[in-house]
């Protein structure tokens, strides 16, 4: 089948299963096209607790298909590919972390993590927070409570940053925010002076410090609707320039690339995981109902009350 039967077809199952589809910005563009909603970690994870179908595709990596699962438990929770991993959430392996924990045990550390992580993280998690309401949900812990913040250290640094906490950070980061290349930074900075640059907060505090907005895909994308600027240079996954074109097609989008290509035979900024998510697979897997997320439900029962405290928060 073409792209267009493709998608046909997958918003005729979609019909014909009550099934909806959700799309992190990150996804490829045919997939975005497809899909009932696209959003970033935070509005996923709130657009979960809201539909109403009977099952829910999530197109995206495997951490958000668990936070789908765990959010919607009487839901059927399907990826495209369960091998959709994520470079961040695997550089936090909960037992790992609990060592982390006990070894901080006598300063009664609060435990805040970054939503990519693993259920059995959030498990251990007190809040958990996206890059949209990290800060909004720091700002509300107790001033003089000890907090552990992972895995993301480019994060945890900005939050400390812009809260004034000293939280204790886990030396983890997203391979793909951290290889963008400071040197080609500037050097579009020179080429385009009238650009404002607009990055994700999980790239390198070097990178940040050039950047004329910080902030999550959905927030990056909202600032490009309302600036009057007419192009923007873009330190984050190239996936989400498609949403950005779409809503300002007279606009022009310059993605900076990363470090090095050689080593890692990567040609752009792309998340390989992400990018897992192909058309073919996502009408595979609604045809077969498979795969399905499953989340251990004693697991389950402790990560819920983290990602609910993040929402209520949020
Ligand atoms: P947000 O979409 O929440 O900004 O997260 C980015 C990301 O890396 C998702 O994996
Ligand atoms: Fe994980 Fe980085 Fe890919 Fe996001 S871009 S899913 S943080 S590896």
């Amino acid at each position: 089948m073409n792209k267009e039967d493709l998608s046909a077809a997958v918003r005729q199952l979609c019909q014909e299963k009550n099934a909806i589809i959700m799309a992190h910005y990150y996804t490829r563009p045919e997939i975005q096209d497809v899909a009932d909603f696209i959003g970033d970690s935070l509005a996923l994870a709130q657009q979960a607790t809201r539909v109403d179908a009977d099952i829910i595709v999530m197109c995206g990596v495997h951490f958000m298909g668990e936070t789908m699962k765990i959010l919607c438990p009487e839901k059927k929770v399907l990826v495209p590919d369960l091998t959709a991993g994520c470079s961040l959430a695997d550089s936090c392996r909960a037992e790992d972390l609990e060592k982390f924990i006990a070894e901080h045990a006598d300063e009664k550390p609060l435990v805040v993590s970054y939503v990519n992580t693993s259920a059995a993280v959030k498990a251990l998690t007190d809040v958990v927070v996206t890059s949209s309401n990290a800060k909004h949900i720091v700002d509300q812990l107790p001033q003089d409570a000890k907090i552990i913040f992972g895995p993301d250290k480019n994060l945890g640094n900005y939050i400390n940053s812009v809260t004034g906490r000293e939280m204790i950070l886990w030396d983890g980061a997203c391979h793909v925010h951290s290889r963008f290349s400071l040197e080609a930074l500037l050097a579009l900075k020179k080429q385009y002076p009238d650009a404002p640059v607009l990055a994700h907060p999980e790239c390198k505090a070097l990178i940040l410090t050039q950047a004329d907005k910080i902030g999550s895909t959905k927030a990056l994308l909202e600032y490009t609707k309302t600036s009057s600027a007419e192009r923007f240079i873009i330190v984050t996954e190239s996936g989400i320039l498609h949403e950005m074109q779409k809503a300002c097609p007279d606009k022009e989008f310059i993605p900076v690339p990363p470090e090095t290509t050689e080593s890692i035979g990567c040609h752009c900024n792309e998340c390989e995981y992400m990018r897992l998510n192909t058309l073919e697979k996502l009408y595979a897997c609604l045809k077969d109902e498979a795969p399905e997320i499953e989340v251990d439900a004693q697991i389950a029962k402790k990560a819920v009350l983290p990602i609910q405290r993040m929402l209520e928060m949020s």
